[in-house]
């Protein structure tokens, strides 16, 4: 049953893709490390590109200690039948030389320490299936890229299309439990269903290697030491929503460039109304839309990565009237609607832990271009003095903080981004501060549609 599942779901995945079953995907250790170079070599004449990407979470694909962590557990816990499928995607080049598994293996040689890099990238020629990391990589002479009219003194260049399109990051930003055949990330099957890939031909790489957030932007410059002036040559930070990691690793530039996307990911709009009596029953309207990603917002590790409401509602001497979306002491989201998917394990129970999951509970996460709507209901307490504030604040964090106090023993605070905030009153007006509050409120709406409307052009 399960094996046809699969089955299914792959022919599906190659129907939405339109890609060819070429070659099957690299066999672990049919390779040896010497086959790939170091980026220190590439660095010689891409410089700007390795500065990129050396801050990256691709370049700190192996390093990272949350995955490291994870990974200790998941092959503890799965007797390291699962060493192969995690590592595949996080140091291909140490699964293809057949250095890892062991995952501890002290001796890992260079070309492989440096996670998912240069010439791993660049010597893949075609991919055999999108997801779990169904690359064929053949390292040589020959580098492939976008250009079809590239010369250099030290490689061969060949133009690839393929690296221009979403099923190039596809082959590992797509992950299928291989056992229980649940998709565990569907960052590249929730763009290809979406709007992006449909109706807008947006790739992954016009949001991830150009200057602009959430559509093309060209960059203008030069791809390597004497190469020509081209329109564009690609930005290699591959900027995601990792503030968490990247903070750990004090990678602050990298840092920022999440914390800025993820500013850029959704658009909030509450509605309230102007007045209401003590006693009234009162609605306030809070919908949220997926403005900027092209695949599901949040993505990627989406058993762990939260995005959620806050909603304060007090009166103008600061009484508490309704508060939803505050964490307890533990760090915990307290009564609030968090959007994420959640995955139980064999016995129906909820996990974290990516390799127990059989089955999905419940993914309430927004398709881009899509809406949530939430409706928060209070009684306007007798007594209450007006104008009565109602703040309303869009959050995010990589991980839930009792999954990092349960992998790092309370080491590290899991930091929590403002994506948005709104506020305004009710009987009066409400001074924001810096973010558009009642006066401005129409006004908000009106720069959004003003935006949406752009975009749409
Ligand atoms: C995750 C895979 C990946 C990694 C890692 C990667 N690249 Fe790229 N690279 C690409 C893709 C995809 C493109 C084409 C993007 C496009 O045209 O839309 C590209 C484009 C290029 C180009 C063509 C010029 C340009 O900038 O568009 C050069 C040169 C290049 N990469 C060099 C490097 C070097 C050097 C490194 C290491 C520091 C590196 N790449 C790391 C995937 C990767
Ligand atoms: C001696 C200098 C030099 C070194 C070392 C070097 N390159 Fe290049 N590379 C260039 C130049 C110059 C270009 C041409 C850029 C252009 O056409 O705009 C280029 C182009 C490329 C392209 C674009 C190919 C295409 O057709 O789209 C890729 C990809 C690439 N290099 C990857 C790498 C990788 C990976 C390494 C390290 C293994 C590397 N290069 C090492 C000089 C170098
Ligand atoms: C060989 C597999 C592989 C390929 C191909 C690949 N990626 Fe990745 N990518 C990864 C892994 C693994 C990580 C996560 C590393 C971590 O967080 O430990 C990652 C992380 C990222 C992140 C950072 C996410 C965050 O949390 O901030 C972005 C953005 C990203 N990739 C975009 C792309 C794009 C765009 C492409 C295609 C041009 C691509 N990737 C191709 C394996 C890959
Ligand atoms: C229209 C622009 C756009 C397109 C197209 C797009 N993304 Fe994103 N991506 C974003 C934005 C904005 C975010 C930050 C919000 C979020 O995490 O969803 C993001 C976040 C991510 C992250 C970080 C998730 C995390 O957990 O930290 C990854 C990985 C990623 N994108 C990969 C991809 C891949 C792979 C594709 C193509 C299949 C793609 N993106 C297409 C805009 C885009
Ligand atoms: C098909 C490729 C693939 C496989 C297989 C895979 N991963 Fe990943 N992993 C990724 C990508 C891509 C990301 C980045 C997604 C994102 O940013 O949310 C990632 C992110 C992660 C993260 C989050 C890192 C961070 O800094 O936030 C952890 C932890 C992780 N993976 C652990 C594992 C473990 C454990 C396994 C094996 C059970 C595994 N992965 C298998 C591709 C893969």
């Amino acid at each position: 049953m399960k094996i046809i599942s699969i089955f299914i779901l792959l022919t599906f995945l190659f129907a939405c893709a339109g890609v060819v079953a070429g070659a099957s995907p690299t066999e672990a250790g049919t390779l040896s490390h010497e086959d790939f170079t170091s980026y220190s070599t590439c660095n010689r004449c891409h410089a700007i590109t390795t500065s990129q990407w050396e801050g990256s979470m691709h370049y700190h694909a192996f390093d990272d200690p949350f995955y490291q962590e994870e990974l200790k557990l998941a092959s503890e816990e799965s007797n390291g039948s699962l060493d192969v499928f995690c590592t595949r995607c996080h140091i291909p080049v140490s699964v293809v030389s057949g250095q890892v598994p062991p995952i501890d293996n002290p001796n890992i040689s260079e070309e492989a320490d440096e996670g998912v890099g240069c010439d791993f990238c660049h010597s893949v020629k075609e991919s055999s299936e999108i997801g779990n990391g169904g690359y064929a990589v053949t390292p040589s002479e020959t580098k492939y890229g976008p250009f079809d009219d590239s010369e250099s003194t030290y490689h061969e260049s060949q133009y690839s299309e393929f690296y221009t399109k979403s099923e190039y990051c596809g082959m590992c930003h797509q992950i299928t439990h291989p056992a229980s055949g649940v998709v565990l990330d569907d960052t590249y099957q929730a763009w290809s269903e979406g709007p992006y890939a449909e109706e807008e031909e947006v790739q992954c790489q016009d949001c991830h290697m150009t200057p602009g957030i959430t559509e093309f932007e060209a960059n203008p410059g030069r791809a390597g030491s004497g190469a020509p002036k081209r329109d564009h040559i690609s930005v290699h930070n591959f900027a995601g929503a990792n503030v968490f990691v990247t903070g750990i690793l004090e990678e602050d530039e990298h840092r920022e460039m999440a914390i800025e996307r993820l500013q850029e990911a959704a658009t909030l709009e509450v509605s309230l109304p102007d007045n209401a009596q003590p006693g009234e029953e009162v609605a306030i309207k809070v919908s949220i839309t997926n403005s900027g990603a092209g695949h599901n917002l949040p993505t990627g590790l989406t058993e762990a990565r939260q995005m959620w409401t806050q909603v304060d509602i007090k009166d103008s001497q600061g009484r508490e009237i309704y508060s939803t979306g505050n964490l307890d002491k533990d760090g915990n989201i307290e009564n609030g609607i968090i959007y994420w998917a959640v995955y139980s394990d064999a016995d129906g129970n909820p996990t974290l832990k990516l390799w127990e999951i059989t089955d999905v509970i419940s993914d309430n996460r927004i398709a881009p271009e899509s809406t949530a709507v939430e409706v928060h209901n209070f009684t306007v307490p007798e007594g209450a003095v007006d104008p009565i504030i109602v703040d309303t604040k869009l959050l995010y964090r990589s991980a839930p903080q009792s999954l990092i106090d349960e992998l790092f023993g309370g080491e590290y605070d899991v930091p929590i981004v403002e994506m948005e905030s709104v506020k305004g009153g009710i009987n009066g007006e409400v001074e924001s501060e810096g973010t558009p509050g009642f006066g401005s409120f129409v006004g908000l709406i009106a720069l959004l549609t003003i935006y949406l409307f752009r975009r749409k052009m």
